[in-house]
């Protein structure tokens, strides 16, 4: 190339759970069978998306309005829907106008970052979800910076190294949070999102709250959405139907805009974005159309609470399953369908290995683990080669700094899903002990 093309940020762009597909289906090629659990898809580990929804589906599909272009924001009545939803809830009220659809929150988090201005940080947690993180970095072609959620105390964000990072630094313009928490399962009490709220309005800063999985929060969990706390704060709240109905390849999400009328600037970005899709023209139609049909539907709650109380039986068999290691933090998720497990410090170094009986896999394994990668991706490479069994690890994934690795909750057979978690109690007890 005459100049150079690529964007400076571009080496940020990291989604290790797709990445460490491709060494799975190499090991899967080899011979040995694997068990996925890398991405929180329900559709892919064997989930039905219900037949009365695959109804509304095909009526949609009949009519000829569902083929067109839809508003720039989205189609009227189901932004009128979701806006009248949010208001009975209580707390902030906002109109159809305060929300605009993407296809996609994976496109509304490449959105948001991509309008920031340059030098405007957002701050995310550690572990953090890879597609905000690399997004943000990519944006300032610099490293993401994290607030700590602590796993010694059941990963409640560390609040004092929040305020300590925002106050040193003053690019910070805005703080992520992601509730239900991806990878951990974590739920934010009211209290601590009040806490976060009061930094945020301290330091004039503007909150994004990640919400994709607010109505996958488990039986006796309070839950609070941003909307409940934010006062006169300026925020973001993202939604979406990936996880709920599930249809992740629908490709639709949305952002509801708080409090765009107390600060100029703000107002200015969400504005922005707006422009931005109305470039593009609009979001996919058909998903938007379902939407209200899909929620007003006397069977959609009582769906989510059979889908909880299950994704919930399998956090306590795994948090029970895993409990006795001791190098090992596991703590039960209380939304969302994720489990993270943590290594003490100092538990795994670069000469442990499991063993791995067929011979194209184990030298595959050897000669990625021959190169410099962190402890915990060396560990889930030993795992995948001996096991079959396929987790993301931590560090790379996550954008983290622990050593660790999550696995999804998503099993639709118990028997199989204990045999996958002793499978990995197993391998991480062998690893450990190997050296
Ligand atoms: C926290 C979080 N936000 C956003 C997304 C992306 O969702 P979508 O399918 O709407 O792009 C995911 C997907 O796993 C997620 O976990």
């Amino acid at each position: 190339m005459r100049n150079i093309i690529t964007h400076p940020g571009a080496d940020n762009l990291i989604y290790e759970i797709r990445e460490i597909v491709e060494v799975a289906n190499k090991v899967k090629a080899y011979g040995q069978p694997v068990v996925w659990e890398n991405i929180g898809d329900p559709v892919a580990k064997g989930e039905s998306v219900p037949a009365w929804i695959k109804e509304y589906v095909a009526k949609a599909l009949k009519e000829d309005t569902t083929y067109g272009y839809s508003p720039t924001k989205g189609l009227l009545a189901t932004r009128e829907y979701i806006a009248h939803e949010r208001n009975i809830e209580g707390g902030i009220q906002i109109t159809a106008d305060d929300i605009l659809f993407f296809n996609g929150l994976g496109d509304a988090i490449s959105k948001l970052y991509d309008h920031l201005h340059p030098s405007a940080r957002v701050i995310g947690p550690n572990p953090a979800y890879p597609t905000h993180s690399s997004a943000e970095a990519a944006h300032a072609d610099s490293q993401h910076f994290t607030y700590a959620l602590d796993p010694q105390r059941g990963w409640q964000p560390d609040l004092a190294e929040l305020e300590r990072k925002v106050s040193e630094n003053k690019h910070i313009s805005g703080i992520l949070i992601i509730n239900p928490d991806n990878p951990t399962g974590y739920v934010y009490s009211p209290e601590t999102l009040k806490k976060i709220v009061a930094i945020a309005k301290k330091y004039q800063l503007f909150i994004i709250s990640d919400e994709i999985y607010s109505n996958l929060v488990y039986d006796g969990v309070e839950y609070c959405k941003l909307a409940a706390v934010i006062d006169d704060v300026p925020g973001i709240a993202m939604r979406g139907i990936s996880k709920e109905f599930p249809w992740p390849g629908g490709r639709c999400g949305w952002v509801e805009f708080y409090n765009r009328d107390k600060d100029e600037d703000f107002n200015r970005y969400t504005k922005s974005l707006i422009d931005a899709k109305m470039l593009e023209v609009c979001s996919t139609t058909l998903p938007q159309r379902l939407i209200p049909e899909v929620m007003q539907d006397e069977r959609y709650f009582p769906y989510l609470a059979a889908r909880n109380q299950k994704y919930q039986a399998r956090a306590e068999l795994a948090a029970e399953v895993l409990a006795d290691i001791p190098e090992l933090t596991v703590h039960k998720p209380q939304g969302a369908f994720y489990m993270t497990a943590t290594f003490a410090a100092g538990a795994l170094t670069d000469s442990q290995q499991l063993p791995i009986q067929n011979n194209a896999v184990a030298q595959l394994i050897s000669s990625l683990v021959a190169t410099e990668i962190p402890l915990d991706k060396r560990f889930v490479y030993y795992l995948l080669g001996a096991t079959g069994v396929c987790v993301v690890p931590l560090r790379g994934g996550f954008n983290s700094t622990y050593d660790g690795f999550r696995f999804t909750l998503l099993e639709e057979d118990e028997g199989t899903f204990q045999h996958t978690i002793e499978t990995i109690r197993q391998a991480v007890t062998d690893y450990l002990h190997s050296t």
